[in-house]
């Protein structure tokens, strides 16, 4: 039996599969490749010595997908498929929810169909909004989302939610990630943005390597310790492991469980930098401008319940996350394209 991995191409997808294997689980990745590249398969098989299961194809082909769960025989899916750039989803809304919505639906159709009712779905810290509390708990409130692309979050969390209660048979997991940055540290794998990068991290790696001349710190006028925005920076092959573990358990219950997956540590932006100039001996120059509208001052988890239940917590430190996210771009200039 194989875990179908949808968007199992993509960043996260891509470490989660290697994990996954390292595991000894089978996978099946099934990616439209919208935001992604296939050259990242070869990296999964020179890292794991196994060629990865692939179909190129899109969570809104219904019939695809049916020929996927005809032809493998899936256990149970792990659904990173989706676009996730906030700036393109105000401009674009209806390509966010027809993508990860109307997909999300006609993907849980097919499973149903084929009787396979278990699901670890990639959510967002976005939900909690501008959080009621930090280190933010599973019990704090679902806030004020900013963004279409949050609220896609925020409705299939509801709808996977909503499906589980009518359907006993169904076990969901909403993983809830702050934020993944770092990439493999064989510096074979990690993000391979599209023009400029919206997130801090590939930013930050990008003005490294000379193809961008400064960073913008978006604000330094936040009630944080220096002003700038504070985060919780995780090191993607945690996250890819916590995929596992969740995977682990999910036969051990039916109907829906929340976890945040964090380090509950925050770091501001200036913290980032500094620690990004240590680790890699790096000058990072940068200047400061106005807030970034959306953001917020703080976020940060705690992940108590992901130790509790799933026995997962994250190991890996600001300073390797730092190293690892060079690395990947030091030796892959133009991303998978080199
Ligand atoms: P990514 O863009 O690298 O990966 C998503 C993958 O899904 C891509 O390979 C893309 O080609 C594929 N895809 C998109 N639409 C598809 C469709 N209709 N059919 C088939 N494939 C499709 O992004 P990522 O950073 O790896 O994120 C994975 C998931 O985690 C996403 O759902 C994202 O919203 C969520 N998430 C990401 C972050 C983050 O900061 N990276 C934070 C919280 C949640
Ligand atoms: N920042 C800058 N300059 C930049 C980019 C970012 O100062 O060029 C700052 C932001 O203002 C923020 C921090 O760096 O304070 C982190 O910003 P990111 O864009 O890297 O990450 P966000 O916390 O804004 O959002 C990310 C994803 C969302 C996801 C969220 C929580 O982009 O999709 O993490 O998981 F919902």
């Amino acid at each position: 039996m194989a875990i179908l991995v949808t968007g199992g191409t993509g960043f996260i997808g891509s470490h989660t599969v290697v994990e996954l294997i390292n595991a000894g689980y089978e996978t099946v990745i099934l990616d439209n490749l919208s935001n992604s590249n296939p050259k990242s398969l070869e990296r999964v098989e020179e890292i794991t010595g196994k060629k990865p299961v692939f179909y190129k194809a899109d969570i809104r082909d219904e019939e695809a997908l049916r020929e996927i769960f005809k032809k493998e025989s899936i256990d149970s899916v792990i659904h990173f498929a989706g676009l996730k750039a906030v700036g393109e989803s105000v401009e674009k809304p209806w390509m966010y929810y027809e993508n990860n919505i109307s997909g999300t639906l006609t993907l849980i159709k097919v499973m149903n169909e084929f009787n396979v009712k278990k699901m670890v779905f990639s959510s967002s810290a976005t939900v909690y909004g501008a959080p009621a509390f930090v280190p933010i708990t599973e019990e704090c409130p679902v806030g004020k989302i900013e963004n279409p692309y949050g609220r896609t979050k925020g409705m299939l969390e509801q709808i996977l939610t909503d499906i589980a209660a009518a359907d006993p048979e169904w076990t969901v997991i909403l993983l809830r990630y702050f934020n993944p940055i770092g990439a493999h540290p064989s510096g074979k794998m990690g993000e391979n943005p599209n023009g400029i990068p919206n997130n801090l991290m590939p930013y930050i790696t990008q003005v490294a390597i000379g193809k961008r001349e400064e960073l913008g710190v978006f604000g330094n006028d936040y009630d944080t310790h220096d002003g700038t925005g504070v985060r919780d920076y995780i090191h993607v092959v945690d996250l890819g492991i916590g995929h596992v573990k969740a995977i682990a358990r999910i036969n051990d219950f039916k109907g829906v469980k929340i976890y945040n997956l964090g380090t509950g540590t925050g770091y501001s932006v200036l913290d980032i930098v500094k620690n990004f100039e240590k680790a890699n001996n790096i000058k990072i120059p940068y200047s400061i401008k106005a807030r970034r509208p959306g953001d917020i001052a703080e976020c940060y988890a705690s992940s108590q319940k992901a130790f509790d239940e799933l026995g997962w917590k994250a190991e890996r430190g600001i300073e390797e996350m730092c190293r690892d996210a060079w690395n990947w771009q030091k030796n892959n200039p133009n991303g998978y394209d080199d």
